[in-house]
C-alpha cells in the first residue's frame, strides 16, 4: 500500500522533497538538507524551530505554536517545524536562526568570540614601488615585510614579471604565498570535505563572508573494493597496488565534487585557496596516500595523530596547486578526524552534564562526555543502515522505502521521490523492524513469527504479508505488482539479523563507554544523533530496536552532519584548527576490538 506524497519546497535553498501527509515538517526539512535545531527535543516548548510557512497562507496553528510563539510571529506565518504536519503542497522559509549549524550560526554561535572568520587565507597588498628599478628584488622586499611567508615558485615568477609601480596582491594560504594578482581578487574560497566510508560531501565556502557557495556529494568509489573499512585496509595490505588504486579512486571523487562545486558557483578551481578534510582514520589516510594497514592490526594505531598539512598538488587535489590542504587530527583506532570535527561542531567537550554523541554510519563513532572525561570508540556497524547487505536494500535515493508505518489495519509506506518502491533504505528498515516488534510479528529474539505463532489481534492484512522462505519467514512490504522492479520487496529474516548486529555493536559500544565513565544511561542529559543518516531516524524506533538506550525522546537531538560542520569551522578559523588539536589531545580512545567486555556485551 503506497500513499501519495506531497511536495515541500524549502527557501532560500529552493530544494524540494516529497513526504507523506502527516509527516512532521522537521523530518522533511532534514531530508532537504536543512537541519533545524531542536533544543527542546521537538517537544514544542522552546520555540527555536520556528519557520515561516509561505504557502499555504494561513496555515493551521497548533496549541504548541500558540504557547511557544508570539502572536505577531504567528500572524507573519511562523509555525514550529517540530509540530507542523504536512497536509498539502507547502513552501517553507527556513530562517538562519532555526538551523542547527547554518552559515549564520557558524559566524555567531557559541558567543562569537570563538568563531570569528579568520581563515588561513589572506590577501596582502604588495604593490611595487615605482622607484624600484629591479622588480626581481621585489620578492626580497616582500619577504622582509612578511617574514613568516614563503613564496611559491609560481608567486615568485609572477612577482618577477611585475613592472615597477604596478598594483599587486599576494594571496597567502597558510604560510605560503601562492599567487600574485594585479587586481584585488574577487573570490577567496575554500572547500571543506567529509570523507565518509560510503558518501563524500564537499562544501565550497566564501572565506570572507563565511557563507556556503555550493554543496555536492557523491558515493565513495572505494565501495567497489568493499563496503566497510576493513575490506579496504585488506586491499591495501594484500595488494601491491591496492593503496594507490584506492587513493586514486577517492581523489578522483573529490576532484569530481570540486568540478561540480565550481560549476554550481562559477568559481574557478584556481580561486580555491584552502581545503580541509575530515573522515575516519582509514578514509583520511587513504586520501592522503598513507598506508592504513596499521589500523587493521594490534595496537590499531593511526599513522599520524596531529593534523597534516601539505600543498594541494601533493594530494592531487584540483584547486590552486600551492594552496594548503589540512587533514584533521586523529584520535586512535578508527576514531578519526570526523569524530574530532563532530566534537568541535557540537562543543560536546564543554557539556555540563553527561552527554553522548552517536554518529550512525557504516563505521559508527560514539563519544561520551562525562565527569570531565571525553571517551571515544568506534564500532563496525556494517552497511545495514546504508541499505547494503540487506537483501532488498538500497541507498536513500528515489524509489527507496524510507518510512514504514501502521495505517488502516495495515502497513503504509513512504517512498522517496513519489515513485513505486524499488528497495528499502536504512530508516525504512528500522521502522519496519520496530513496528513489527511492537505488534508482535517479530519476537524478542528477532525472529519473524510464522502465522500460527502470532499473538491475537493482528490485522488480517498484516498476517497476509508473512510468507515462508528457506531462511524463516519474510514480511512483504510491497508486492510484485506494487513495486517498481516487478518483484516483491520484503523485510527478510536475514535482514533482521543484520540489523541486530549493527544495533548490537552500537549499543554495546555505548554501554562500554558508560561503564568506563561510571555512569548509567539514565544519567545522560543528551544524546546527539549525528551523521546524514542520523537525521532521518525515528527516535522512538531507534530506541525500540535497542540501538539507543531507553531515555526520553526529549533528550535525543539530531545534530546533522557534524563532520562537515566541524570541517567548515576549521576552514573558516585558525582558532578552530587549534581547538581541534586540543580536542584530539584530550579525547581518550577506548579500543573495543580487544575489549572482552565488548565481545560479551555484543554477544
Ligand atoms: Fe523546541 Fe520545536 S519548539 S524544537
Amino acid at each position: 500500500m503506497k500513499k501519495e506524497e506531497i511536495k515541500i519546497t524549502f527557501q532560500p535553498s529552493g530544494r524540494s522533497v516529497f513526504a507523506m501527509p502527516g509527516t512532521i515538517l522537521i523530518e522533511a526539512a532534514a531530508r532537504a538538507g536543512c537541519v533545524v535545531d531542536t533544543p527542546c527535543g521537538g517537544t514544542g516548548s522552546c520555540g527555536k524551530c520556528a519557520v515561516r510557512i509561505v504557502t499555504p497562507e494561513n496555515a493551521p496553528v497548533s496549541d504548541n505554536d500558540s504557547s511557544a510563539l508570539a502572536k505577531d510571529k504567528i500572524d507573519q506565518g511562523f509555525r514550529l517545524a517540530c509540530s507542523f504536519k504536512i497536509a498539502e503542497e507547502t513552501t517553507v522559509e527556513v530562517p538562519d536562526t532555526a538551523l542547527f549549524q547554518s552559515s549564520h550560526k557558524i559566524l555567531s554561535a557559541h558567543g562569537d568570540a570563538d568563531m570569528e572568520v579568520q581563515p588561513e587565507v589572506a590577501v596582502h597588498d604588495v604593490t611595487t614601488d615605482s622607484s624600484q628599478e629591479e622588480c626581481c628584488s621585489h620578492s626580497e622586499s616582500i619577504s622582509r615585510a612578511l617574514p613568516e611567508i614563503m613564496l611559491s615558485k609560481t608567486a615568485k615568477d609572477q612577482i618577477s614579471n611585475l613592472t615597477p609601480g604596478s598594483r599587486a596582491y599576494l594571496i597567502t594560504s597558510g604560510d605560503t604565498g601562492v599567487r600574485v594578482d594585479t587586481e584585488e581578487p574577487k573570490h577567496l574560497t575554500g572547500v571543506a570535505f567529509d570523507i565518509g566510508t560510503t558518501t563524500i560531501v564537499g562544501t565550497l565556502i566564501d572565506l570572507q563572508s563565511g557563507l556556503d557557495l555550493a554543496l555536492a556529494s557523491t558515493i565513495n568509489p572505494q565501495t567497489a573494493y568493499g563496503d566497510d573499512v576493513i575490506a579496504r585496509i585488506k586491499k591495501c595490505r594484500d595488494d601491491e597496488d591496492g593503496l594507490a588504486e584506492l587513493t586514486r579512486a577517492v581523489r578522483g571523487a573529490i576532484n569530481g565534487i570540486i568540478d561540480e562545486l565550481c560549476s554550481q558557483s562559477g568559481v574557478r578551481h584556481d580561486d580555491i585557496f584552502y581545503a580541509v578534510f575530515a573522515g575516519n582514520t582509514a578514509m583520511q589516510q587513504i586520501m592522503a596516500g598513507i598506508d592504513p594497514s596499521g589500523l587493521g592490526e594490534m595496537p590499531f594505531e593511526p599513522a599520524f595523530k596531529d593534523q597534516l598539512k601539505k600543498p594541494a598538488s601533493e594530494f592531487g587535489i584540483k584547486i590552486c596547486p600551492d594552496a594548503e590542504v589540512l587533514v584533521f587530527p586523529q584520535i586512535g583506532g578508527f576514531v578519526g578526524g570526523d569524530t574530532v570535527a563532530g566534537i568541535l561542531a557540537t562543543r560536546l567537550d564543554t557539556a555540563e552534564a553527561p552527554s553522548l554523541m552517536v554518529d550512525v554510519g557504516t563505521n559508527g563513532e560514539i563519544v561520551l562526555s562525562a565527569n570531565g572525561r571525553l571517551l571515544s570508540a568506534s564500532v563496525a556497524a556494517g552497511p545495514a543502515f546504508e541499505g547494503a547487505r540487506i537483501i532488498d536494500g538500497m541507498r536513500a535515493a528515489d524509489g527507496a522505502i524510507e518510512k514504514v508505518f501502521l495505517a488502516d489495519n495495515d502497513i503504509a509506506l513512504n517512498v522517496i521521490g513519489n515513485v513505486k518502491p524499488s528497495g528499502i533504505c536504512g530508516t525504512g528498515l528500522i521502522d519496519a523492524a520496530a513496528i513489527l516488534l511492537d505488534i508482535g510479528v517479530i519476537d524478542m529474539t528477532g525472529r519473524i513469527q510464522e502465522t500460527d505463532e502470532l499473538p491475537d489481534g493482528i490485522a488480517p492484512a498484516i498476517i497476509a504479508r508473512i510468507v515462508e522462505s528457506d531462511m524463516g519467514c519474510d514480511f512483504v512490504l510491497a508486492t510484485a505488482e506494487e513495486s517498481g522492479t516487478g518483484e516483491s520487496i520484503c523485510l527478510h529474516q536475514r535482514d533482521v539479523r543484520e540489523l541486530q548486529l549493527a544495533n548490537g555493536a552500537i549499543r554495546a559500544g555505548i554501554n562500554i563507554l558508560l561503564k568506563t565513565a561510571g555512569i548509567n544511561a539514565d544519567d545522560l542529559s543528551t544524546v546527539l544523533l549525528a551523521g546524514a543518516f542520523g537525521n532521518f531516524i525515528r527516535r522512538n524506533h531507534a530506541r525500540r530496536i535497542g540501538m539507543l538506550p531507553q531515555i526520553p525522546s526529549d533528550r535525543i537531538r539530531f545534530v546533522g552532519n557534524t563532520a562537515s560542520f566541524g570541517a567548515k569551522r576549521v576552514l573558516l578559523s585558525k582558532n578552530e584548527a587549534q581547538y581541534a588539536a586540543e580536542i584530539r589531545k584530550k579525547t581518550e580512545h577506548i579500543d573495543l576490538s580487544s575489549d572482552p567486555e565488548f565481545q560479551e556485551e555484543f554477544g
